[in-house]
């Protein structure tokens, strides 16, 4: 079966590694115009977006993406009826691949946008994941990025997943907004 030819992560979290907060609210303190734009020219990159029920991206261009939605409300793949670009779907009764090609893109380039469990899923399939810092943000009892998270940094998680660090990118100086591109040098067969 063809697999994704990319899979790429994108997250945006606080000093302690939280992409969301007790509440599992993204707070306003997590929100930057120069992240919300890296993030938007990427998904518009990608051929289908992939996210749990509670990750929707909600940009101007979302409605034209195709998606896959994790819930356990189906047992496999299911038609979103509200959306005819998405696809509901279980991973727990069928692979990535099968739902690709049920979307029409089998060998459709991936972004994984949340949330926790979804983005922990990915972490030995990731080409890159682009992890933006914000500063000066904690949230305390929040969501982690990673299931593994606090217990480890985020980066740490990356790393132990065989993602290599690239190069700090400053996307917004004066805010002190950071990103990393996490990138893996070899796949596995
Ligand atoms: N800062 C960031 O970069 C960032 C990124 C993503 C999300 N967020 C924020 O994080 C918050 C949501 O976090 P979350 O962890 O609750 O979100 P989520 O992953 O979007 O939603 C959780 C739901 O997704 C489904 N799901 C997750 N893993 C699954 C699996 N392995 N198999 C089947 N279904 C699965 C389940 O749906 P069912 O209940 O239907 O079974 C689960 O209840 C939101 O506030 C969002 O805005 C922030």
């Amino acid at each position: 079966m063809p697999r994704p030819r990319r899979i790429e992560g994108y997250a945006i979290v606080s000093e302690d590694g939280m992409v969301a907060n007790a509440a599992g609210i993204m707070p306003d303190s997590l929100k930057f115009e120069a992240d919300q734009h890296f993030f938007e020219r990427g998904l518009d990159g990608v051929d289908v977006v992939v996210h749990g029920r509670h990750s929707y991206e909600r940009q101007p261009r979302s409605y034209l993406r195709r998606r896959l939605i994790l819930t356990r409300q189906v047992q496999a793949i299911a038609a979103d009826p509200s959306n005819e670009n998405a696809l509901f779907w279980n991973p727990a009764g069928a692979s990535l691949e099968q739902a690709l090609a049920l979307l029409g893109t089998p060998d459709g380039s991936v972004a994984v946008i949340g949330g926790t469990d979804v983005f922990g899923m990915f972490l030995d399939r990731y080409d890159v994941f682009h992890l933006s810092r914000a500063p000066d943000v904690r949230l305390p009892r929040g969501r982690p990025v990673f299931p593994e998270v606090p217990t480890r940094t985020p980066e740490e998680v990356l790393a132990s997943h065989g993602l290599d660090r690239g190069q700090r990118q400053v996307l917004d100086p004066a805010k002190g907004l950071a990103i990393v591109s996490w990138k893996r040098s070899s796949k596995p067969d």
